[in-house]
């Protein structure tokens, strides 16, 4: 098989180094890419968005299998021009990545089917919203209904700055059409987790769960980020609530998303708070998440694309788990999210017992160079999850104290959903 990936960041990577360890993969293609995959794919210079010239590349190479990594050309309707041309690609079309895409649509699709989720009600309005906010009281949550890159999400800890939040977002358009419309959604109480799935139609396979960090800083300080670092499995989390998130979460927002004429064929993303009252939905994503991917894939005993191939043919892929811990530290640029310094210069670091998956990094004759805010995940799988912490955090002290990089010293830890 001939694979194109379609992406850039290390969610990208690690699906790149989990087909490369399949027998009947001949050739990865990345689009565009980024320095690390080199070692297993060939870099193509096509942008994410550009449908016409990767339409055009999978027709001219052969490419038996697209894997689209990002939510904007999904939201963009890739998979759609990819089917039209009769290509074999594993991704939702528009009308299904939707529950990504809108908020409010994901909302009245979980409020129609009963699938559990924070209370909310959805805005245009201003003033209404901020009738509803005083109504409900703080902690509340304020949403942009769009893609906001991950930064549409505000917990606010008072009546005021979600008040704030609203006008930033309807008033001052601050993500623009994405912000047109928001969910304003009760606060949940509870510790984090992401459940991912193959999905084909009322077809779900489940993976381990994962949990990811998302703020910047130790102690879930600082702003949100892409994810700074992640585990897998989210084992905090019992079987029994593990078993409910399948089937009253992933099966039945599938089988909601067939009865919609949205039938979903791909990767579905559900971000989950564990309250007393068992998992709830924060959000769902139409692809596969970044980090949780670098930390979930090592724990897959399957060839991948073999797994893609059987779900899209309606087949059982068996997965099979290791039943180890895989940790994953993200080494970002210093200042990001904010505003850092590219083409820095990378130090060696040790890679015995670990692994790399690069995620903002370019070549520099035989030396890697920052290009992106989050650089590389340092990665590492044991037994239990704290060996696997010891062996990365053991690699990345090249890293510390160096001008240009920044990692968590705490990935590990539960994440609780916190004003
Ligand atoms: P999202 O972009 O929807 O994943 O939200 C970003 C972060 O906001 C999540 O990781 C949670 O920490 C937090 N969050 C979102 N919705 C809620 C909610 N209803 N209750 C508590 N925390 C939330
Ligand atoms: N890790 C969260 C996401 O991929 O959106």
């Amino acid at each position: 098989m001939n694979i194109l990936v379609i992406g850039r960041g290390g969610r990208e990577h690690s699906l790149i180094q989990k087909f490369s360890e399949s027998s009947q993969v001949e050739r990865i293609y990345a689009a565009p890419g980024n320095a690390g995959m080199e070692k297993q794919a060939i870099r193509v210079p096509i942008q994410e968005t550009d449908q016409d010239g990767l339409v055009a590349f999978a027709k001219e190479n052969q490419i038996n299998l697209t894997i689209v990594g990002p939510e904007n050309p999904l939201l963009d309707g890739i998979v759609d021009r990819f089917l039209e041309a009769g290509l074999q690609v594993f991704g939702p079309t528009k009308a299904a990545a939707l529950i990504e895409g809108s908020k409010h649509f994901a909302k009245q699709l979980m409020k129609k089917y009963d699938i559990p989720t924070a209370d909310y009600q959805a805005f245009t309005d201003a003033s209404q919203a901020k009738e509803y906010i005083h109504e409900q009281g703080a902690p509340i949550v304020v949403k942009a209904d769009g893609l906001a890159a991950g930064k549409g999400v505000v917990v606010a800890e008072t009546v005021e700055v979600a008040c704030e939040t609203v006008d930033d977002m309807l008033l001052d358009g601050q993500f623009g059409e994405a912000s047109r419309e928001i969910v304003v959604e009760e606060f949940l109480q509870g510790t984090e987790f992401s459940l991912m799935a193959f999905v084909k139609g009322e077809h779900v396979y489940p993976m381990v769960t994962a949990q990811d960090h998302k703020r910047a800083y130790d102690g879930d300080q600082g702003p949100n980020t892409g994810g700074m670092g992640a585990f897998a499995p989210a084992a905090h989390i019992p079987w029994d609530d593990y078993d409910y998130a399948v089937e009253s979460i992933l099966e039945k927002t599938a089988s909601a998303l067939v009865a919609e004429g949205r039938s979903f064929t791909g990767i579905l993303y559900a971000g989950l708070i564990q309250t007393d009252a068992g998992p709830k939905v924060i959000e769902f994503n139409a692809r596969f998440g970044d980090p949780e991917t670098q930390v979930v894939m090592p724990l897959l005993a399957n060839d991948l694309a073999q797994v893609i191939v059987d779900v899209l043919a309606d087949k059982d892929p068996n997965l099979t788990w290791f039943e180890q811990a895989c940790a994953g530290v993200v080494v970002a640029s210093a200042g990001y999210p904010g505003k850092y310094q590219k083409d820095v210069c990378l130090p060696q670091w040790a890679e015995h017992g670990v692994f790399s998956i690069h995620a903002g990094t370019e070549n520099d004759g035989d030396k890697y160079i920052t290009s992106g805010g989050r650089v590389l995940l340092v990665g590492a799988v044991a037994p239990v999850l704290e060996t696997a912490l010891a062996s990365v955090y053991r690699s990345l002290k090249p890293f510390d104290d160096h001008y240009g990089f920044f990692y968590r010293k705490d990935i590990g830890r539960l994440v609780q959903a916190k004003p």
